[in-house]
């Protein structure tokens, strides 16, 4: 495996278990609100679900098509602007809790789009239609 799919299936592993200790906390403290729904929901599906299949395409997707991920660079930003973003995002949350100030929260959903936008170039440039497998020849009839 590459440094970017152990980095990205180590990083959901990590955003896992803070999402689920957030979802114990709500269910042990019997407060599930702002801003802890939306940093546990989103730890989850952008950070564990999300960051699990970035690394796990990262790796099987090139392999499937044969060829090679179109842009490492730009997977590696990816990388950092996904981890950047969910972080910000969480910590946007807290501060829109606090607050109400927006402009923090928008800044770093911007980067976490990036980064998603990135992904997607990165796989139309790379995936293609494999040839067809060889046929098995017909086992000879006597
Ligand atoms: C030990 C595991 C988990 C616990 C204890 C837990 C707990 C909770 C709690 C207490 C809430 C707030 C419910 C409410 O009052 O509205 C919640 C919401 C939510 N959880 Fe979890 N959760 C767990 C795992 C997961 C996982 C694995 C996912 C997704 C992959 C997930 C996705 C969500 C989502 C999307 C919401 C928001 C639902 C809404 O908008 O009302 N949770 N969770
Ligand atoms: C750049 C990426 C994303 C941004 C900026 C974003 C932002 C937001 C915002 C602002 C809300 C409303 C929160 C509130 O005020 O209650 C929300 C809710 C929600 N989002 Fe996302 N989201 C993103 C990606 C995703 C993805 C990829 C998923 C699912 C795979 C998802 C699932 C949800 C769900 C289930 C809710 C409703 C539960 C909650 O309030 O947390 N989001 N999102």
């Amino acid at each position: 495996m590459s440094n970017i799919t152990v980095w990205f299936i180590r990083c959901a592993m990590i955003y896992f278990v803070v999402a689920i200790l957030l979802g114990l906390h709500m269910s042990w403290v019997g407060y599930a609100g702002y801003p802890y729904i939306q940093i546990h929901t989103h730890f989850n599906l952008l950070g564990w679900m999300s960051m699990m299949i970035f690394g796990v395409a990262y790796h099987i997707l090139p392999r499937f098509s044969g060829r090679p991920l179109w842009s490492d660079k730009l997977a590696l930003v990816q990388l950092y602007l996904a981890n950047i973003g969910l972080i910000g995002m969480a910590a946007g949350w807290v501060i829109l809790s606090g607050n109400g100030s927006k402009g923090f929260h928008i800044v770093f959903s911007l980067v976490e789009a990036v980064s998603i936008v990135l992904f997607v170039i990165n796989m139309f440039l790379t995936i293609k239609a494999a040839p067809p497998m060889p046929q098995k020849p017909a086992p000879d009839k006597k």
